[in-house]
């Protein structure tokens, strides 16, 4: 394989893992692969299968993105994929590409990785799914695979088998199979070869060896494949992401509780993670869950159970937890800066997690709004983020640096947990504030450094 360093590394980890897997049967060889979308999951999955050694075209109709990506430029920020892209299309096992009809010629399987935005109702928009579908039916040749990447509602993979019937395409001579994505932005790449597990939901067991081949090659996959069918996989998807919002909303209430008795909920939550029935991942208490996924699909599983009359109460409390937990927050910044006049406040991230410069349902920027509602005057800076922040924060001054943000303001407030503002030099962030607070609400500081400094400090559950 050849590629640049930083890929080829992710490539050996994902080497060494395998190594430890149950031996293969058999030579393996690559197959041709169509992706549709080169969104984050598409352009991850694509490049991902490259690396595997497969040939994948990815089809993508935006002529801007397709420009940018023919250049090996990424349109959006992920970390190890633009490096990733550009080996895998100097050696030639990637291409992009903008027509679908002739991108689909010869491909043993489509994979269709479009977005599923929520719609006015807050369900998901299978908009350009049902087009997409309804083209291949008109398309494909009998034993091609149509394979669903996207985040779709339970019950989509039957519906699109229908519309392949009301084509035309009976008995199932095009299968669907579904095959959830669960990586997380940031890690994606990483994610992409390490998974804990491959979902594969079908009824056709030609279609469903043919993914599994897919995914064997490269031997970098020693994780448990899971085949069932197209409903469970669905559903697979979305309890996975309810569980993640549930676990991280345990914890913040957690941190609420440990705040008001003075315990620190990062002892606590290590002391639980070690409990293997618990584990330690999502476990880290902050301003609140948000991002393209988990706000969404915990919406389309709450919409799911109102049509069904089934209550959901824990889910529903999650939604409502992580609301309060804005709040939370923002009651930590009043407390701090209860005496001041005009409060001035600098805001520290803004992008829903670090390493992305995705803005969809940041907890940060709820806070921003809430603080700007309340009367705050708010500058923020966002390593990742600060163009698109420009656009919808239009009541915050946006600036270019740490520095800037906290100049002359009374509280910082740390928001998302970029790892600069942990190596900022706090002492010379406090000489320039106009009072010494901070909220710290992905308790990214360490709480007696910073109170040495003369900041009075707050944190999530630290107390
Ligand atoms: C999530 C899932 O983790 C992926 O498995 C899934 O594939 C993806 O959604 C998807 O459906 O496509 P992502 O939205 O990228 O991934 O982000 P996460 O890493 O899950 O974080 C979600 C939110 O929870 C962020 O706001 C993050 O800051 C917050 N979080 C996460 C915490 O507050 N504490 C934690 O311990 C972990």
């Amino acid at each position: 394989m050849t590629g640049d360093s930083k890929s080829d590394s992710i490539y050996a980890r994902s080497r060494e893992l395998a190594d430890d897997a149950a031996p293969l049967s058999g030579p393996l060889s690559g197959v041709k692969i169509c992706v549709i979308g080169a969104g984050f999951v598409g352009c991850v999955t694509a490049a991902g299968f490259a690396k595997f050694g497969h040939e994948v075209v990815c089809v993508e109709k935006d002529p801007e993105k397709l420009a940018m990506l023919r250049k090996g430029r990424l349109p959006f920020f992920e970390r190890d994929l633009e490096e990733l892209i550009r080996s895998n299309v100097k050696s030639e096992r990637l291409t992009f590409a903008s027509d679908l009809d002739q991108s689909l010629e010869g491909q043993k399987a489509v994979f269709i990785a479009v977005g599923t935005p929520p719609d006015k109702s807050g369900r998901a928009d299978l908009g350009a799914i049902n087009e997409i579908v309804t083209r291949l039916a008109r398309e494909l040749e009998p034993g091609q695979v149509i394979v669903i990447r996207s985040t779709v509602p339970i019950g989509t993979a039957r519906k699109l088998k229908d519309i392949l019937k009301q084509n035309g395409r009976e008995n199932g001579e095009i299968a669907v199979i579904s095959n959830p994505e669960f990586l997380r932005e940031g890690t994606a790449v990483y994610d992409f070869f390490h998974p804990h597990r491959v979902v594969i939901g079908g009824d056709s067991a030609e279609a469903i060896e043919t993914v599994r081949h897919i995914y064997r090659m490269g031997a970098v996959t020693p994780a448990p494949t899971i085949v069932t069918t197209n409903e469970t996989a669905e559903m697979i998807k979305y309890a996975s992401n309810a569980f993640l919002a549930t676990k991280i909303g345990f914890i913040n209430e957690v941190a609420m509780l440990c705040d008001s008795v003075g315990i620190d909920v990062l002892e606590v939550a290590r002391a639980m993670g070690l409990d293997t029935r618990i584990g330690p991942e999502f476990l880290n208490p902050g301003p609140g869950w948000g991002g393209s996924c988990l706000p969404k699909d915990l919406q389309e599983f709450l919409g799911l159970g109102q049509s069904r009359s089934i209550p959901l109460v824990i889910l529903n409390a999650v939604r409502q937890a992580n609301e309060n937990q804005h709040e939370f927050v923002v009651s930590k910044v009043k407390s701090l800066t209860e005496n001041i006049d005009e409060k001035r406040i600098g805001i520290l991230g803004l992008s829903f997690k670090a390493e992305t410069s995705d803005l969809r349902d940041s907890p940060a920027v709820a806070i921003a709004r809430i603080l700007v509602n309340e009367g705050f005057v708010v500058k923020a800076f966002d390593p990742a983020a600060a163009e698109d922040a420009k656009r919808i924060l239009k009541d915050v001054d946006i600036v270019n640096s740490s520095y800037d943000a906290l100049g002359n303001t009374d509280c910082a407030l740390i928001l998302t947990e970029w790892s600069e503002f942990q190596l900022l030099d706090w002492k010379k962030a406090g000489e320039i504030m106009r009072h010494k607070n901070i909220v710290d609400a992905r308790n990214l500081l360490t709480p007696e450094q910073m109170r040495r400094y003369g900041f009075n400090y707050q944190s999530i559950g630290q107390a």
